[in-house]
């Protein structure tokens, strides 16, 4: 009989004391559990103790606890010099290289060591759960538990369940990560499991735009952190992590989704991480790095408005409202013709058409018109998209214009879906394919990735504040502008933008 999770001799084993070992080994302890730690590298494991003992100790400093818990807790951590110190362990959870020869061999070995009805649990970010369990005797008992780095500050792990994994091993693991005082999410096993595949949206789908000369990276940057609300715009977030990190992920999890066009990568990732700029690591990625802190550009100023009448199309009333609303606040010359005037600035707000789908569809002239995203980020940032031909005259009217109340204005090339209707759209799609596919509850999707990648909302919830039907148009024009798989809306999206319910409606 497996023991009890919550039991007081529940025994622990962690193989890895590297950096999310010790980690775990450190949340292991603090929620009162026995834990035995082993590292190849001897030195690696007497370091990570001392490093536990002194996180405790800080804690103990800074009254999270007192000075005789942090020694009961560091009491609780034990180094062990070979797996065989694993022999009496309820569950062992490995946190060695990525790689998957490696780990096959050492769980082998694992599981000739340790009880017939112990965990075996792999902290792998992207290698399939299935298929590590496949060289070992009993698949049943191995499962994912995927913590996020740094372990102490991130409470989201994925409790992920292979194609065999029996039941009673991811309750356990839930148990174990609650005693923890994680927040335990249970996931079916996927390419990127659940968090890292919704995160190729707000990634990949960047790198997309700057390669096709949508917008430069310091620009989609501030749309995404000033508009759309995120901590950090996908490029800094690249810098941080690594591209030697983010981008053999994201291309792992391609190929294991057999070539899914929405994971596809971008060339320019792979180009950057053969040229070595992986971000702040090396001390130059997408921005320049001077004492560890990024050197960002200067916002120019905007352009000051010359005065010329402007006109704003009706065809999204709600968007031409917030426009106009602006525009007068700001003491911009309104054109309030049913056509424009021949010398007026034409504003367009499209919902996921570009710029000059929006001219052409309502015959207007593409030279004078510029196109607002009122969708996203309208209050704080705002993005203006500028058709092929548009004259600089006309598009520096309108930035003047709409920058007159003190709000940035960013200015970007014609592309569906502007930066942020495009990336919020596929950050929503995935979500609802994780969901369609089973890998993940929908109120479990949205809770791991305001969690794990702290976005100001999970992509369900972050659907339904758009609305569906708007996310499914966005989707729609860019998949019929560009043609290609990656855009194609999945169907949970559809159904629930036909039916009028909420992204997060489970099937019945
Ligand atoms: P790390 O390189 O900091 O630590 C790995 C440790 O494993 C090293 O100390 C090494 O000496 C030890 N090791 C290697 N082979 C061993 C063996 N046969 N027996 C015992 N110890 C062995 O790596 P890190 O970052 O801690 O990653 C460990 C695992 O966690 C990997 O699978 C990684 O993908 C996963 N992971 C890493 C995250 C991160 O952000 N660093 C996030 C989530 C998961």
């Amino acid at each position: 009989m497996p023991n009890d999770p919550n039991s007081d001799s529940y025994l622990l084993g962690v193989l890895g004391a590297g950096a999310m070992g010790r980690g775990i080994a450190q949340v292991a302890a603090a929620g009162g559990m026995r834990v035995r730690l082993f590292d190849a590298n001897a030195d690696v494991a007497k370091d990570a103790h001392t490093f536990i003992g002194s996180m405790f100790n800080r804690a103990a400093e800074r009254g999270r606890m007192t000075a005789d818990e942090a020694a009961a807790a560091l009491g609780r951590v034990e180094t062990v010099s070979g797996m065989q110190g694993f022999a009496e362990c309820d569950a062992v959870i490995e946190a060695i290289v990525e790689n998957l020869d490696v780990k096959h061999k050492v769980l082998s070995e694992l599981e000739g060591i340790v009880r017939a009805d112990a965990i075996i649990a792999s902290n792998t970010s992207s290698l399939s759960v299935t298929t590590i369990a496949s060289a070992c005797k009993h698949p049943e008992r191995v499962a994912g538990f995927h913590f996020f780095n740094p372990v102490p500050l991130m409470p989201l792990v994925e409790v992920i369940a292979g194609v065999l994994t029996e039941e009673w091993v991811c309750e356990a693991l839930m148990k174990i990560g609650r005693r923890m005082t994680r927040e335990p999410v249970r996931v079916n096993d996927a390419p990127g499991f659940l968090v890292n595949q919704v995160g190729r949206g707000f990634n990949i789908e960047a790198a997309h735009m700057v390669q096709e000369g949508i917008g430069d990276t310091v620009s989609i940057d501030r749309i995404m952190r000033d508009g759309a609300g995120f901590r950090m715009g996908p490029f800094q977030l690249m810098d941080l992590t690594g591209l030697d990190v983010t981008h053999p992920a994201t291309v792992l999890i391609y190929q294991q989704a057999f070539d899914e066009p929405r994971f596809r990568p971008a060339m320019m990732m792979e180009a950057r991480t053969r040229a070595g700029r992986l971000g702040r690591k090396t001390g130059a990625g997408f921005y320049e790095y001077k004492d560890g802190k990024a050197v960002e550009a200067e916002e120019a100023s905007a352009p000051a408005y010359d005065g010329r009448p402007i006109w704003v199309s009706n065809a999204e009333p709600e968007g031409r409202d917030a426009v106009v609303a602006v525009l007068k606040e700001t003491g911009a010359k309104l054109d309030v013709g049913e056509t424009p005037g021949s010398n007026s600035v034409i504003l367009v707000t499209p919902i996921g058409d570009d710029a000059t789908t929006c001219a052409v569809a309502q015959g207007l002239d593409a030279k004078r018109t510029v196109a607002v995203d009122t969708l996203i980020g309208f209050e704080r940032r705002r993005t203006l998209m500028t058709t092929p031909i548009t004259d600089p005259a006309f598009r520096d009217a309108a930035h003047g214009a709409l920058s007159g109340d003190g709000v940035p204005v960013t200015v970007v090339r014609d592309g569906p879906g502007f930066v942020a209707q495009r990336i919020v759209a596929m950050i929503c799609n995935v979500g609802c394919s994780v969901a369609q596919l089973g890998v993940a509850a929908p109120d479990d999707i949205d809770k791991a990735v305001t969690l794990g990648l702290n976005y100001p909302y999970g992509p369900l919830t972050f659907g339904d504040r758009i609305g569906p039907d708007r996310i499914l148009r966005i989707l729609e024009a860019i998949h019929g502008l560009y043609r290609d798989p990656r855009y194609r809306p999945n169907p949970w999206l559809i159904r629930r933008a036909k039916l009028g319910v909420s992204l997060l409606t489970p099937n019945t």
